[in-house]
């Protein structure tokens, strides 16, 4: 125990170290699972350590704590389907911003912190030494920038989780007023939290930290459903802020550098997804709302032209890719519903093995959450080698013979490249409508997220084969093992 106490430091610096090799292997497929280790290696340093570095610590508490919080995360974890990942994630992100401001209110009720806070009000005791009355002010500034950030970070992230998981409270707000009050509790809540800095008055941190909680809220609520996800990283970008903001106040390095790891991987992923989705950030937070049912509804409705599409069967859609020489696979949110990645693999390692090349084409933001398209294939124990990201495909698309879109939409609407007047014009896509023969497995002509038509169902090398991803791509396997090659 003296030990570790003694290299604290050094086992936090092996714990960093070992957070950056994390988020290194997480970066491609093949690391992925090498780099959770670190991580959890990294977890297990830093929690032991602290808990051996404690100032007389509560043990039955923090035991009790962890113990608890383990059975939930461990139950969570094994019943949580991927589907409600993103809720998942974003009510985590809630327990972060939550825990920001609970150390916060700790640490100014605790009484070291208020005798320190007495340092700087009474000028008698300033005499105490100018070093020590600067590093007062180091210590407000920290918390009241962790607290208001963790209160923003939890209520927006509960906000999220409620709309991710349709409940009926989290309702998108909408009209006029919603900026200007907006702006006033953000200037409110500056306001208090700058007064609490200069003077260290308590009432202040209150009245910042419920502002905060409210402006959480009211900031989130008026963003779509469908950005959420956007909203979600942004808000684990903030989470770690908050993590990070607190880590100075207890002068704990591990969670300084963590916290920092954590808000600029999600910086940089907002960023990426946002240019992805042809998106800028400040107009998905706040902006309209792309993706929003009442944007949809609009743009279907305006929509409602009759137009020719091809469609066939399962049998057909069989013969023609075991005829081809190499076949492209699209997945996209439709795979994810439809639990399609099982029979998604076996149709591809059945026209593999009748001398097929099949490969898989992943877009940046298929499906609803980063990675989702990625987890779903290497869940079904796809090679990594057969998924290529979009910039390393969408040059071979027209020497590609068949490309079967499975449950996807947007992310291959030529209307992205070639329609000016199309919301999503600019947003980069995968090339599927170069093919030689374009498949697309979906249950109707509805739109998908941004609630659009797409050309690529009625080019007339497009053949639509409707129904449920996972039937229909079982059938197509039954359909090829019937005809072979
Ligand atoms: P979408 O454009 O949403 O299209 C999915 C299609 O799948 C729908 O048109 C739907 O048509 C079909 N589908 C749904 N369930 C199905 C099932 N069980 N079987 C067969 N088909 C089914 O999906 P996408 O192409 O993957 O694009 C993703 C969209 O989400 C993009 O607009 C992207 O910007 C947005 N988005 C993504 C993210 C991330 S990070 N991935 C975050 C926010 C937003 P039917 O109803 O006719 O079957």
């Amino acid at each position: 125990m003296e030990l570790i106490r003694a290299n604290a430091e050094w086992l936090y610096l092996i714990g960093a170290i070992l957070f950056i090799l994390t988020l290194r292997g997480l970066s491609g497929p093949k690391t992925a699972i090498t780099g959770n280790r670190y991580g959890m290696i990294a977890m297990a340093i830093a929690v032991l350590t602290t808990f051996f570095v404690a100032d007389q610590p509560v043990i039955w508490m923090i035991v009790t704590a962890m113990i608890l919080g383990g059975i939930v995360g461990i139950a969570r974890a094994k019943t949580v389907p991927m589907t409600q990942m993103p809720e998942t994630v974003a009510l985590m992100h809630s327990l972060v911003g939550l825990s920001a401001v609970l150390i916060a209110i700790a640490a100014i009720l605790h009484n070291n912190h208020l005798v320190n806070l007495f340092y700087i009000n009474e000028a008698s005791l300033l005499a105490a030494g100018v070093q020590h009355a600067h590093m007062n002010k180091v210590h407000l500034f920290e918390l009241f920038v962790g607290c208001f950030v963790g209160a923003i970070t939890f209520t927006a992230s509960v906000f999220a989780y409620g709309k991710l998981a349709a409940k009926k409270w989290a309702k998108t707000i909408s009209g006029t007023w919603v900026k200007p009050v907006q702006a006033i509790l953000f200037i409110a809540m500056l306001i208090c939290g700058f007064y609490f800095f200069s003077t260290g008055n308590m009432p202040s941190f209150w009245a910042m930290t419920i502002l905060a909680l409210i402006f959480g809220w009211v900031w989130i609520a008026p963003v779509g459903g469908g950005d959420m996800p956007v909203v979600v990283s942004l808000l684990n970008s903030f989470s770690g802020w908050a993590a990070a903001g607190i880590g100075f106040t207890l002068e704990n390095n591990m969670l300084i550098v963590a916290g920092s790891l954590v808000g600029s991987s999600g910086a940089i992923l907002s960023y990426i997804m946002c240019k992805a989705m042809n998106r800028n950030i400040i107009n998905v937070l706040f902006g309209g709302a792309m993706g929003s049912t009442a944007q949809s509804n609009s743009v279907v409705t305006g929509e409602q032209i009759q137009r020719n599409y091809r469609s066939g069967s399962a049998d057909d859609a069989g013969f023609l890719m075991s005829n081809a020489d190499s076949v492209v696979i699209v997945p996209g949110y439709g795979m994810a519903q439809g639990r399609a990645q099982n029979a998604v693999k076996e149709l591809a390692n059945l026209l593999k093995e009748q001398g097929v090349r099949v490969r898989f084409a992943i877009h940046p933001v298929a499906g609803r959450m980063p990675g989702h398209m990625n987890v779903l294939l290497a869940e079904a124990d796809v090679p990594y080698e057969d998924i290529l990201e979009m910039d390393e495909i969408n040059a071979d698309f027209p020497a590609t013979d068949v490309v079967l879109v499975i449950g996807a939409n947007d992310v291959v609407n030529p209307a992205a490249k070639d329609d000016p007047s199309s919301p999503i014009y600019g947003m980069p896509i995968l090339e599927a409508h170069k093919a030689r023969t374009i498949l697309v497995i979906k249950r109707s002509m509805a739109t998908g997220y941004a609630g659009l038509d797409n050309d690529l169902f009625y080019n007339e090398k497009t053949m639509m084969v409707f129904g449920d991803a996972k039937k229909v791509v079982e059938d197509m396997t039954k359909a090829i093992n019937g005809t072979g090659h």
